[in-house]
């Protein structure tokens, strides 16, 4: 596994070919009518993390396996990651002392049931803890049932193949939703499921071919036919792993419901902010591709959407256009532009109409000056949609700290703090006060 997002930036930029500006469609929205500065009251302000990424020693989980594995593609293990599942408490502190009011977060399926049908109280409790301690410190717990990893004996019987894929998702859900649901502010199903499969068409084939290797390498080793992991390039039979995500999608909600009926439940989907170029451009076929049958599920079964959004992409008749020559760029040489949460927000909403929150918005630099420029600028064409109409209720910054980016291990930071892999220490960098401020004030 390596970073998704970037290896269809570069997949997709090999086919690239005419350039484009953005100063143009800049100056088009800095000539628009002013942008009110101030954001609702209750406007929810966090930060994200996601389990796997921050806990460390998710042993029980699908992909500690793969890491491990001689020969991996990963670039280093998780290991013990931030260790927050150890300092949970600190995370909190330091969203809570940012100015935050509300922080997203994973329930990691492998901690709750390491063995099949065996659930942990003491796990549930862990994480009732961590909902509580969100309340104890004024943060609204925005919480995902799954952040793509699932328990190592889910995956070793084909994971998202198997037919009783959705049922076993939604008996996790029901046994969390019936711990956890009374303190949660917001509830997400699975994070980011619309990719699967469409990832795997546009890699470079030895990348998918390795992901393969992998997986079945891990099947071999444990002696089962068909080894998939909850996020994969390599996916042996995408419809059918796209349809059981569905169905599950679908009868979590209901349990999360059966638990409590008023808890709002959405699911979190990757947008790019996809722009058409020229007269004959392919953005409407990819947005369908990339989106549609998701957005339709969101629509039918959903109290809000959630929007990831990182990066834009514009679209000719036969691929990408090329960034402007002038583009930022992030620590994987794709193009950072303020305007596209926006963008992605604005599509979210037209093709849902359901109300919006923003469950990832970050980039990936070792530039802190970088993610400072971006955060108030991506902010202001946020807040010019919402001034248009578009209902945003929230906006979770990606991460609150550095953290085990998945096939690229640590080297590659989003985080609003830093942190030290031997002690653990976290430091903010100055990027956490510039959200911080936007977020105390509720206003640009
Ligand atoms: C995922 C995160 C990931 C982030 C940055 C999203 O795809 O939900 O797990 O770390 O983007 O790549």
């Amino acid at each position: 596994m390596i970073d998704r997002r970037s290896l269809v930036t570069s997949a997709m930029a090999l086919g690239a070919s005419t350039a484009m500006g953005s100063a143009a469609t800049l100056a088009k929205a800095a000539a628009a009518k002013p942008i009110d500065p101030r954001f609702p009251a209750g406007f929810l302000w966090g930060a994200s993390t996601a389990a796997h990424q921050v806990e460390g020693n998710n042993i029980n989980a699908d992909l500690w396996l793969i890491e491990n594995l001689p020969g991996t593609m990963f670039a280093e293990r998780s290991g013990d990651a931030a260790n927050s599942f150890e300092l949970w408490p600190t995370d909190l502190d330091l969203a809570r002392n940012m100015g935050l009011n509300s922080y997203r977060f994973s329930l990691e399926w492998a901690r709750i049931e390491p063995d099949k049908g065996h659930f942990s109280n003491a796990m549930l409790d862990h994480y009732k803890a961590m909902i509580d301690g969100c309340r104890a410190r004024g943060l609204n717990p925005v919480v995902t049932f799954n952040h793509f990893t699932t328990p190592r004996w889910f995956a070793a019987q084909g994971g998202w193949h198997h037919a009783e894929s959705p049922d076993l998702f939604a008996r996790f859900c029901d046994r969390a939703a019936r711990h956890l649901a009374g303190g949660i502010e917001l509830a997400t199903t699975l994070n980011e499921p619309n990719l699967v499969g469409v990832i795997g068409e546009i890699l470079p084939a030895a990348l998918v071919a390795g992901d393969r290797a992998m997986q079945e390498a891990a099947a071999r080793q444990l002696g089962v036919p068909l080894y998939a992991p909850g996020v994969a390039l390599y996916v042996q039979d995408a419809k059918l792993y796209r349809a059981n995500m569905m169905e599950a999608h679908r009868r979590g909600v209901a349990a999360i419901k059966a638990a409590r009926g008023a808890l709002p439940v959405g699911v979190s989907l990757a947008i790019l902010d996809d722009q058409a170029a020229g007269p004959h451009s392919m953005r409407d076929q990819i947005r369908e591709r990339y989106y549609g049958e998701w957005l339709r599920l969101a629509a039918q079964t959903c109290d809000f959407i959630g929007v990831q959004n990182y990066e834009r992409k514009v679209w000719g008749d036969k691929g990408p256009l090329p960034p402007p020559a002038d583009a930022r760029r992030n620590t994987t040489g794709a193009e950072v532009w303020p305007g596209s949460l926006a963008g992605a927000v604005r599509y979210a909403w037209e093709a849902t109409r359901l109300p919006v929150y923003v469950t990832e918005h970050g980039v990936n630099t070792d530039d802190d000056t970088l993610r400072q420029w971006l955060i108030p600028a991506a902010l202001a064409e946020l807040k010019r949609a919402m001034d248009d109409g578009v209902p945003v209720r929230g906006y979770m910054h990606w991460s609150l700290l550095d953290n085990f980016e998945w096939g690229f291990g640590y080297a590659h930071r989003f985080g609003l703090h830093a942190f030290d892999r031997e002690t653990f220490v976290r430091t903010a960098k100055p990027s956490a006060a510039v959200l911080g401020a936007i977020a105390r004030r509720n206003s640009l």
